[in-house]
């Protein structure tokens, strides 16, 4: 049921220092929840949702036929942290970033919202939605300020968004250090998705090196992609190549995946300065949105600098992963500039609050618990150096792109590690990813899938 004033007014009438449950009872479920389509009279929103490890606010799913959501209890589509006025949810906060944790860790990944695409957060000043791809969590709008003036647009942004889902989560990996373990990464990566049933896209964006449109022995593309993306009207799909490994089983069961390949063209025929004249720097984000319903992953591999190719990579992308290697500084050094410098500038010209960096791992090589010391050390003094004002940069809390598990109460420096193996390196001759014929490559990259990706 509609309440009888608008959503405008009803902003207008909340009180300034409004608790919480005045925002919601005369703000948020009657107006916004309405407005997003979901009614409480009919039974599609929860309040006090248990999710396992808590009760969240509000869970809110529209009904499918006989399966009132009120009644059923399963399958929350959105999960929503309501805050009183006198939380300050302005982005960077305290007590905004307690918030978005609190959504975040305890409840999207809560066992009983497995389900949820959803995040929403608000204080009636401030909202902001986020989007849950299986264990990928990412913002899908800014932190909006909010006002009788805005509030119309800010949620029907809000609304074409949950009504519309896009199926793919676009991830770029990314270092502008080289062989750091980028490509091996994407290859092995798209082939563990495949064969736990995901449909996956990669694209070869380091048309300089090919390494990884070779490493599967796919034909170079020869202008197709070069001309998918400099044309509007011409289709991606026809540029699109399918992988399948040469291995009897899986290849009666097609676990394979689609690749983009490189392109030798965008080398050979064309300068970069020429390519900065015709592209814009949404033209790979726009062309594979052509092609998000048909994927569940786009896996991205960029070339090791911040150039044409990777400067399109990171637009495109929801998300960053980042190898780096313990044992090389640089790596780190350069993990930094992403996710301090790189990231944050694609991030203004882009407007959603997109993409987000991913924690970093360590690829390859061997380490020894004194060598981890010493890279934990390395990393401890990278999160001190970027938490004092230096003269231009702002400050910036790395800590949770190097060590996500750590907490005042546990301080824990968990780092992912993909360990080294000969199988892996030796694959790319054989131009089989090694995931598909060797079963300790197949049990790391499950755990890298598990790790930022797949829930368990
Ligand atoms: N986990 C690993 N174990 C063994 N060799 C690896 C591993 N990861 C990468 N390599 C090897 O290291 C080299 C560089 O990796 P690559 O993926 O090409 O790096 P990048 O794309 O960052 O330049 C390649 O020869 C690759 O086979
Ligand atoms: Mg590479």
């Amino acid at each position: 049921m509609m309440s009888e004033i608008s959503l405008p007014a009803a902003l207008s009438k909340l009180p300034e220092d409004a608790p919480e449950a005045v925002v919601s009872a005369t703000f948020f479920v009657p107006h916004v929840l309405e407005e997003l389509g979901f009614s409480q009279s009919n039974g599609e929103v929860i309040p006090e949702f248990d999710t396992g490890k808590g009760a969240a606010d509000y869970a809110v799913r529209k009904n499918i036929g006989d399966d009132i959501f009120l009644h059923t209890r399963n399958n929350p589509y959105m999960i929503c942290e309501l805050k009183g006025r006198d939380i300050n949810l302005e982005e960077g906060s305290a007590q905004y970033k307690r918030a978005v944790q609190q959504l975040h860790k305890k409840y999207l990944l809560a066992p009983k919202c497995r389900s949820a695409k959803w995040g929403l957060l608000t204080n009636s000043c401030h909202i902001q939605l986020f989007r849950k791809h299986n264990k990928v969590i990412h913002p899908a709008t800014p932190c909006l300020e909010i006002s009788p003036e805005t509030i119309d647009t800010v949620i029907e942004t809000i609304r074409q968004k949950i009504e519309n889902p896009i199926k793919a989560l676009t991830v770029a990996i990314y270092n502008n250090k080289g062989g750091v373990g980028k490509t091996t990464t994407t290859v092995n990566l798209a082939s563990i998705l495949a064969l736990a049933k995901k449909r996956v896209l990669v694209v070869d964006f380091d048309p300089n090196q090919q390494d990884l449109t070779s490493a599967l022995g796919i034909p170079l593309s020869n202008g197709q992609v070069y001309t998918a993306l400099d044309d509007r009207d011409a289709d991606i799909r026809d540029a699109i190549q399918r992988y399948v490994p040469p291995l009897k089983k899986i290849a009666e069961n097609d676990l394979g995946f689609d690749i983009l390949p490189a392109d030798k063209v965008l080398v050979h025929d064309i300068d970069e300065s020429d390519l900065r004249q015709k592209w814009k720097k949404h033209t790979l984000h726009r062309k594979l949105a052509e092609l998000k319903d048909a994927y569940d992953y786009i896996l991205i591999d960029s070339p090791p600098n911040w150039r044409i190719f990777s400067q399109q990579a990171l637009y495109a992308a929801e998300v960053v992963l980042t190898p780096t290697k313990h044992n090389n500084l640089f790596s780190l050094e350069n993990a930094v500039s992403v996710i301090r410098d790189f990231i944050p500038e694609v991030q203004s010209m882009k407007g959603d609050a997109t993409p987000i960096a991913l924690p970093i791992f360590f690829n390859g090589g061997k380490i020894t618990p004194y060598q981890l010391q010493e890279a934990q050390k390395a990393l401890i003094e990278m999160i001190k150096q970027a938490k004092k004002i230096q003269s231009e940069r702002p400050k910036f809390d790395l800590q949770p792109y190097f060590f996500p598990r750590y907490t005042n109460a546990r301080k824990d420096l968990h780092i992912f590690q993909l360990p080294s193996y000969a199988n892996i390196a030796n694959a790319a001759f054989a131009r089989i990813p090694a995931v598909y014929r060797d079963k300790s490559a197949r049990e790391y990259y499950i755990s890298l899938a598990k790790e930022y990706f797949l829930h368990g």
